[in-house]
């Protein structure tokens, strides 16, 4: 696997497999990979005939005070995971070089409110922005025949979604399901963190998450009331919950009792990180 780090080689790398007629497969991340990281890889493995990965930890998407500084970073061993799962191509880019004009500067990509200042976009005031500035110009950059995302970061993926389809932009974008640990809390670079007691706590967001679906799937309706238990709970167990939502899977609106496809979505804070994660379901 070969590393790029400036756009003039990456764009010659890219012109070399669109002159052979090769289909490219992308997957952005933030680095320090795991599992669920390596997943994306492996399906963009599967169904193109180059895959590219990109290592940028984007300031764009961090709000004041958030965990820019300390977010980890550890590109030697994330080279050798991209290079186990196969990547053909890694673009790890400085900030300069994707910001040359600093990033206030930027010119930026807006998906409407009503997908992003709701759940995340409610306490991360202008992260969805950042998000989908730095994947445009990523887009532009790698010119992906399709894009790997995964369904743990469920509102980033609609976003994505939406931004994509709404500037027709030619890259077929692929969800992928939460890779989790054994005791099914959702891999996440940010569980690193986590204290011994903390992370032996973090499991119970995705019991919570499995209980709600199941008295959504045995025909409970009272949302509302599913949503206040819910922060309850995690408030009880020393969660500072940021949301407990049960939403409509489509449009992210608040679920009503017509609704059959739904997703329940859950962040909070366990000391300084902050978790996130999501389930759905299909009622018949
Ligand atoms: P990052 O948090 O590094 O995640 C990169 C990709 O990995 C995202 O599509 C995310 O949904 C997926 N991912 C993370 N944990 C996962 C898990 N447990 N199972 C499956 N997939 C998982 O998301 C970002 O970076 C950034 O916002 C980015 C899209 C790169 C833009 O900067």
């Amino acid at each position: 696997m070969k590393t790029v780090h400036t756009i003039a080689e990456l764009r010659e790398e890219v012109r070399k497999q669109k002159a052979a007629g090769n289909k490219v497969g992308f997957v952005p991340t933030m680095g320090n990979l795991h599992e669920g990281h390596i997943s994306l890889v492996e399906k963009a493995n599967e169904v193109s005939d180059f895959v590219i990965a990109s290592i940028f930890v984007n300031p764009l998407q961090f709000g004041a005070g958030e965990d820019l500084d300390t977010y980890p970073r550890t590109l030697p061993e994330d080279q050798q995971k991209l290079e186990a799962a196969d990547t053909d191509l890694l673009f790890a880019p400085s900030v300069t070089e994707m910001y040359p004009n600093g990033n206030a500067a930027q010119t930026t990509v807006t998906v409407p409110d009503e997908l992003t200042d709701t759940l995340c976009g409610a306490s991360r005031p202008g992260h969805f922005c950042g998000v989908t500035t730095v994947v445009t110009k990523l887009f532009g950059m790698v010119q992906p025949d399709l894009a790997v995302f995964g369904e743990k970061d469920y509102q980033q993926l609609a976003v994505i979604r939406r931004m994509t389809n709404d500037l027709c932009l030619p890259v077929e974008i692929i969800g992928m399901p939460t890779v989790r640990e054994d005791d099914g809390l959702a891999k996440s670079s940010r569980n690193g963190f986590l204290t011994d007691e903390q992370r032996s706590k973090a499991v119970f967001i995705n019991q919570l998450l499995k209980e709600t679906i199941a008295r959504i799937e045995s025909g409970d309706k009272a949302f509302k009331d599913m949503e206040q238990l819910a922060i309850e709970r995690l408030k009880q167990d020393g969660f500072e919950p940021d949301y407990f939502a049960i939403r409509q899977q489509d449009t992210l609106k608040d679920a009503t009792a017509k609704d059959n496809k739904i997703v329940v979505l859950v962040a909070a804070k366990l000391g300084t990180p902050r978790l996130i994660d999501n389930m759905c379901c299909e009622l018949i």
